[in-house]
């Protein structure tokens, strides 16, 4: 089902380069993101390793963006405070990364902070049953977590397409307002479908930082779509 709030596009900055990552955000920025995606990852819960809150706390002052932190470690909660005080604005974990997430979402919700859910592909949507009414955002991941330009997996589509009828039916019946963001894959080609499927959150790495900055902008309204 197609939803019609306005479609978000996140870079995800594990495409950009690592070493001028502070141009990097800014540029991205410029050319129409909405929000920067980090992804932040262990060698644990996932097999690769990227960066701690302190590369997010160097970004603050490059960008006024919201910071959509994604994380993927476990443990998790030890985390949650420092991603917070570097300036995460929206800090998502995996019901996997720990055995208390309803605790993990007041912990970030208690800091004023965003709070999120990561469904991994094999995970069902259950997951979020009993914490839909903590929750700012919920986010499908459409490849297994872990590295950037995998192949989007095909199933996700009725994840979200079920997931967008859930989000439509809590907030008819008076429940607060949920993102619901897609993660892995997004491209020109995707990108439709996952926002015909119900996304109106888009993250894309590969896709937006393909060609240097001068596509930029182009990558990015080319994901937006008409919407
Ligand atoms: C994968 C990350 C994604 C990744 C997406 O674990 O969560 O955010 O960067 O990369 P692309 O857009 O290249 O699939
Ligand atoms: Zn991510």
């Amino acid at each position: 089902m197609a939803q019609s709030s306005p479609v978000r596009i996140a870079p995800s900055i594990l495409a950009a380069d690592f070493a001028r990552l502070g141009e990097e955000v800014h540029a991205v920025a410029e050319a129409g993101a909405d929000w920067i995606h980090v992804d932040v990852m262990d060698g644990h819960f996932v097999p690769n390793l990227t960066i701690g809150p302190g590369v997010v706390k160097a970004l603050r002052s490059h960008c006024d963006l919201p910071f959509d932190v994604h994380l993927m470690i476990s443990p998790v909660d030890y985390m949650l405070e420092p991603f917070a005080d570097a300036g995460a604005d929206i800090i998502s974990l995996h019901p996997e990364a720990g055995p208390h997430l309803h605790r993990s979402l007041q912990t970030i919700r208690a800091m004023g902070k965003k709070s999120g859910v990561v469904l991994n592909p094999a995970t069902p949507i259950d997951a979020i049953d009993h914490v839909m009414d903590m929750v700012d955002l919920i986010l499908v991941m459409s490849v297994n977590p872990g590295f950037g330009g995998q192949a989007f997996i095909e199933s996700q589509l009725d994840k979200i397409a079920a997931l967008r009828t859930r989000i439509d039916a809590h907030v008819a019946a008076g429940g607060q307002p949920i993102d619901l963001e897609v993660d892995g894959g997004i491209d020109r080609e995707t990108a439709p479908r996952a926002i015909a499927a119900g996304a109106n959150v888009l993250v894309a790495g590969t896709a937006t930082f393909r060609g240097g900055a001068d596509a930029y902008a182009d990558n990015i309204a080319a994901m937006r779509g008409g919407a």
